[in-house]
Formats: structure tokens, C-alpha cells, sequence
């Protein structure tokens, strides 16, 4: 097990009604508020009004900010920037998924950088401060409520780059359940996709094959994600499985999932991160293509005895061969794409989508070249 250093600062309040809790939280760090959030999710399922009545219950006026599009654009980001600078806004909220908690993010980092916000993106300069955030989180999936990153897609270059700060752990996160009774299988779906995949980049790429406890701690989860999709899929009202999912997928990515494991790296992000910026897919579903291809070329490389691993605690499964099959097959299962056509891609494409991919490899510093990134494509067909 690798030494480390762990600090996660987010102050989580979980459960039924906890919404009415945000304007209190908010209020102690600003009285001025830009609202972050998509297109119509939130005014159709109450959050909106509920985020309404406490905020101004406590006496923070909103700057409403909404329009943040599934893999959140630069541009529309750096509206949000202009808004929160000449209203003035002392704190920065975000009420939805992981698209507006990112763009709430890159916003409370460009309003308190004075060049210009791709530079925080680009590897140009780094996050040094930003406005307080604050988050009602709608969709279980990214983490980005209790983590310090933060995704935005260039949409002039169609490079989709993170960066990360301690200054984007948000304060406070509300994690309502009762929010995501409202989600469509579909993106209940790319949430299950995306926190298996936090978990499993880590656990795969680890350098420290001995970090057990890290190692139990990504088996519980994968399996609690797995049985809560399974029910929420059957029964989407189901308060008890959308609760367990919640807070599965927030842990799947909150720093606790590779403590000890040194030197990772998240190559099927890498590559997923072209799929969404070129093609604009679900990161999720553009994951579920991805990884069982990373699978494979991982299973070539570096040997079976991870997967072995994983496959016996997660799905009971004896060999390596059985933990990708079971993998994708559980993907079909829950309706989510296992190749690059059956999420849209054409084939043809690959070298677009590898060009594409060395940018964020580059900025990384993952030992990947375009051949390899070819190659793990190439098993995706
Ligand atoms: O736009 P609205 O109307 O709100 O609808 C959204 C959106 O269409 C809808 N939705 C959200 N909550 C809902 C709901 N619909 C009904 N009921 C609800 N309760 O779901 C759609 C997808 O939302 P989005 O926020 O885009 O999804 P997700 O949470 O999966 O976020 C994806 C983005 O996060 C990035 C991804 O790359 C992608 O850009 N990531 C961020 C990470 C981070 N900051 O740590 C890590 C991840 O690996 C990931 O890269
Ligand atoms: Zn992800």
C-alpha cells in the first residue's frame, strides 16, 4: 500500500427534504447566488422551486445561469463567467447533474481568474481559487459533488480536458434521493456505467497490488451499484435502491476508491472523453463501449490477475475471459452499448477518434501513444 495523503472537505447532507437545508448553507458564505442548471429536468420535477423558496427563505438572491447542455460547453461556461462578474455573484450553485455541477465549477474558477478560462483547462494555469459552490445533485454518476474536478467540452476545437483544484470541492452537497425518481432508465444507466468505471480505473491501473483494503472498498461498491441499478431498472420508484445508488456513485469518486494504490491513470476516460466531445454521446454510454475494449487489451498486457480478482468478487465469475464477458453482458443488459457502432460511431472513424484522444492523453502524462489508443478502439468494433 502506497503512503497517501487524504482530505475530502464537502459537506454532505443526504436524505428526504434536505433541499430546504441549501439556503441556511448558502447564506453563510454568500447572499448573492448564480443558479446553475440544464434545460428542464428541474422545473419539471419541483427541485427548481424547492431550491427557489430556500434560497430566498434565507435571503440569497439568485442570477439564474440555466441551458447547461449533457457535456457542458466552454462557451456557455464563459457566459456564465460574464453573468456572475457584473451581478456581482458571491457564490456559485448547482442544481442537477454532473454537466451543471462542471459548468458551476468552471465558472466559480473563471469569475476569480483574470485570464482567459480555457487556460485552467488547457494546462495553460492552474485552478489557484474560486467562488464558494454549492450543489443539489439530481443524477447519481460523476462524483463532481464530492470531488475536485471539473469537465468542460472546448466546443470551438471539440477537445473535451478537466482540471482539478481543492478549490472545487463544493462547501455543501444536498443529495435528495428523491430527486432521481424521475430519471429515465436510459441515464440511470449511464450513471451506473460511469461509477463502475471510476472504481475500476483505479483497481486496474494501480501500481500496488497489495492496497486490500482499497481494493474491498471498490468490490463492495461495484456490487452495491450493481444491485441498485438492477432494482431501480425494475422498479424505478424504489426510494431505498435510488438512496443506496446515490450515494454508491458519489463514493465511486470522492478519492476513497484509490487510496494506497499510487501511480493511476484513467485510460478508458481518456479515450471516452473523444467519443462524447466528437459525437456527443452520453459519457456513460460512450464508456460502456470503451471499457470492455480497455479490457482486453488490458487482460493482453498486463495479465488476468486483476480481473480475476474482480470478476470473482463482483460477479462470481473464474477467469478473466468470464469478468469481460460478464461486464459487457451486464451492460446489454441494462441497455447501455458495448460497441462503436451500437452507440453511433462508425468504425471508420478511429483515427479521428485517436487524433482526437492524444490531446488529453499528452496533457495526462499517460504512457499511451496513438497505436495503442488504435488498437483498444479497434477491439470496440
Ligand atoms: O438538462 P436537464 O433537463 O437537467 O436534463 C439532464 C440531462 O439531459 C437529465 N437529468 C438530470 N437529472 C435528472 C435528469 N432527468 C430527469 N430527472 C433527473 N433527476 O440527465 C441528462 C444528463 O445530465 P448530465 O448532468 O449531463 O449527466 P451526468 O451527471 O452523467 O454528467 C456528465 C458530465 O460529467 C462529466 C462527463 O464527462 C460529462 O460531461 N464528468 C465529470 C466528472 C467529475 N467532475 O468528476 C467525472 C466523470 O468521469 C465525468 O467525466
Ligand atoms: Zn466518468
Amino acid at each position: 500500500m502506497r503512503n497517501f495523503t487524504f482530505r475530502n472537505p464537502v459537506r454532505i447532507i443526504f436524505g428526504k427534504g434536505t433541499i430546504a437545508k441549501l439556503g441556511p448553507e448558502a447564506a453563510r458564505s454568500g447572499r448573492r447566488a448564480l443558479l446553475v442548471y440544464g434545460r428542464e429536468s428541474i422545473k419539471k420535477n419541483g427541485v427548481y422551486d424547492k431550491v427557489a423558496l430556500s434560497l430566498s427563505e434565507s435571503g440569497v438572491t439568485v442570477v439564474e445561469h440555466p441551458g447547461v447542455r449533457p457535456n457542458p460547453v466552454l462557451s456557455h461556461a464563459r457566459e456564465g463567467v460574464r453573468k456572475a462578474l457584473d451581478s456581482a455573484c458571491d457564490i456559485v450553485i448547482a442544481a442537477g447533474g454532473g454537466s451543471s455541477i462542471d459548468e458551476a465549477k468552471a465558472i466559480a474558477a473563471g469569475a476569480a481568474y483574470r485570464g482567459d478560462l480555457w487556460d485552467l483547462f488547457s494546462g495553460k494555469a492552474a485552478v489557484k481559487e474560486a467562488l464558494p459552490i454549492f450543489t443539489v445533485l439530481t443524477l447519481p454518476a460523476t462524483g463532481s459533488e464530492m470531488n475536485q474536478g471539473c469537465v468542460i467540452t472546448n466546443d470551438e476545437t471539440r477537445q473535451k480536458f478537466s482540471t482539478a483544484s481543492p478549490s472545487l470541492f463544493p462547501r455543501v452537497s444536498i443529495l435528495d434521493p428523491e430527486t432521481t425518481l424521475t430519471l429515465p432508465a436510459a441515464q440511470t444507466a449511464n450513471g451506473a456505467v460511469d461509477a463502475l468505471a471510476h472504481l475500476s480505473e483505479g483497481y486496474f491501473t494501480t501500481s500496488d497490488r497489495d492496497a486490500t483494503v482499497t481494493d474491498e472498498v471498490v468490490h463492495a461498491l461495484a456490487r452495491s451499484v450493481i444491485a441498485a441499478t438492477e432494482r431501480i431498472l425494475s422498479d424505478p420508484r424504489d426510494y431505498g435502491a435510488r438512496a443506496s445508488m446515490m450515494w454508491s456513485a458519489t463514493l465511486s469518486l470522492n478519492g476513497l476508491q484509490s487510496l494506497g494504490y499510487g501511480g493511476i491513470s484513467f485510460p478508458s476516460h481518456a479515450i471516452e472523453h473523444s467519443l462524447s466531445a466528437l459525437y456527443d454521446i452520453a459519457h456513460g454510454a460512450g464508456l460502456s463501449v470503451i471499457m470492455p475494449a480497455w479490457f482486453k487489451y488490458h487482460l493482453e498486457h498486463d495479465g488476468p490477475e486483476r480481473l480475476e480478482k474482480f470478476g470473482k468478487a463482483v460477479f462470481g465469475t473464474g477467469n478473466a475471459e468470464g469478468t469481460i464477458g460478464a461486464l459487457e453482458e451486464w451492460f446489454r443488459r441494462i441497455g447501455s452499448p458495448v460497441r462503436l457502432s451500437e452507440a453511433g460511431v462508425p468504425a471508420s472513424d478511429i483515427p479521428r477518434i485517436s487524433g482526437n484522444a492524444m490531446g488529453l492523453i499528452k496533457l495526462w502524462g499517460m504512457d499511451y501513444d496513438r497505436a495503442a489508443v488504435e488498437d483498444i478502439l479497434g477491439r470496440a468494433v
